[in-house]
């Protein structure tokens, strides 16, 4: 019979970085003392970095947690609190269940955080995720049926037309051309730009600024583009071009929601250790699109990114649909977050491909 003591015990530490739940232990100053390697993944945070920190230096909104924390001090008993949203510095929001355990002996807090959106975001990224990939091979294939046939419609009609001598029967033969042309030009833009990407390193900042000054050459003096960049974001591994593409056809919907009179944010941060559906990055550039105009109800939302979905009257519907093919080709995802007042098109480009 095996003898459960036939492996050595695992040490206190080593266990408690094996849990996924981030463990954060405070004093009674409210520091942070202690932090498993969950919890540095949670807060972005190294534990050599954060301990020593006072609870408000961790959080923008430290006092969801300093209430809880003082409480647990005060009355000695175990507090749980479920749906707490916390804010980080670099601007990311965890929605967490948390317990709050005193441990009288060493007159600290025992903080234990577990996300609860989290599988959900991974879930919806990976509809996404799911839902870029079906729809390139649905208009790839679309097309490729479409765009071979049309070239022998077109052909036909042009040599028809060399027959025709009558110009009132010539009226059709145009029509068909023209129809045949228009219908090319469609299967075109569905496809995106069909040239293979040229990947080089790219600086986001750079990418941002020709997309800032385009959008603000189209529209008028009422809009407003912000700059909120992180500084130390490193260089993409990307095709700029294809960048400046997708992220123009996201801030031109911002700009065309507002009607040229509003606040576009455009922001940049660097995120550790997340991830894009199940797969988890070392590094991920973060580039949000944020726009103050009337937002997108949840029916739109939905299938935002399929094609052929616009509630424009001039629209195409095919902006959002090739955005997210172009960041596919990049190994990353957009996401969209919205309500009135504050719609939210995230970019997510993983890093490490990086040379
Ligand atoms: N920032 C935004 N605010 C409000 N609605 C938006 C925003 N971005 C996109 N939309 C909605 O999404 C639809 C699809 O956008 P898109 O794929 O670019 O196609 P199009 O711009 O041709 O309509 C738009 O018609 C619009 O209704
Ligand atoms: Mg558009």
């Amino acid at each position: 019979m095996a003898s459960i003591t036939q492996h050595s015990a695992a040490p206190a530490e080593q266990v408690l970085d094996n849990l996924s739940t981030a463990v954060l232990v405070f004093d009674h100053e409210l520091r942070l003392v202690y932090l498993n390697q969950a919890g540095e993944i949670m807060l972005a945070h190294s534990a050599r970095h954060a301990c020593g920190r006072s609870v408000h230096a961790l959080l923008v909104n430290p006092e969801v947690l300093v209430e809880h924390l003082a409480r647990a001090f005060t009355e000695h008993q175990v507090i749980s609190k479920r749906g707490c949203l916390l804010e980080l510095p670099d601007a990311q929001a965890l929605r967490v269940n948390c317990t709050f355990t005193p441990v009288i002996e060493s007159q600290t807090v025992q903080l234990e955080l577990r996300q609860i959106d989290h599988h959900l975001r991974v879930e919806q990224d990976e509809a996404l995720i799911n839902q870029q990939q079906a729809t390139h091979a649905l208009v790839r294939g679309l097309a490729h049926e479409i765009k071979n046939p049309l070239g022998g419609l077109r052909g036909a009609a042009q040599l028809l037309e060399r027959q025709i001598k009558d110009d009132a029967l010539k009226e059709y033969t145009r029509i068909i051309i023209g129809e045949a042309d228009r219908l090319q030009g469609l299967m075109d833009r569905m496809l995106g730009p069909n040239s293979l990407p040229v990947m080089q390193p790219v600086n986001i900042h750079e990418v941002l600024q020709r997309v800032r000054e385009l959008v603000l050459a189209e529209s008028g003096e009422s809009l407003n583009i912000l700059r909120d960049y992180d500084p130390s974001l490193p260089d993409l591994y990307a095709d700029p071009d294809l960048l400046i593409q997708a992220i123009l056809n996201i801030v031109r919907n911002a700009s065309q929601a507002l009607a040229g009179n509003g606040e576009i944010v455009l922001r940049t941060r660097i995120l550790r250790n997340f991830n894009i559906g199940t797969r988890k990055h070392r590094l991920v550039a973060r580039i949000e699109v944020i726009d103050n105009g009337p937002g997108i109800d949840d029916e739109l939302l939905k299938k935002i990114f399929l094609p052929m979905v616009t509630n424009r009257t001039d629209g195409t519907g095919l902006g959002l649909s090739i955005a997210q093919s172009l960041i596919g080709r990049h190994h990353g995802l957009i996401e969209c977050a919205s309500q009135p007042g504050e719609t939210t098109f995230t970019i997510l480009i993983p890093l490490e491909d990086i040379a």
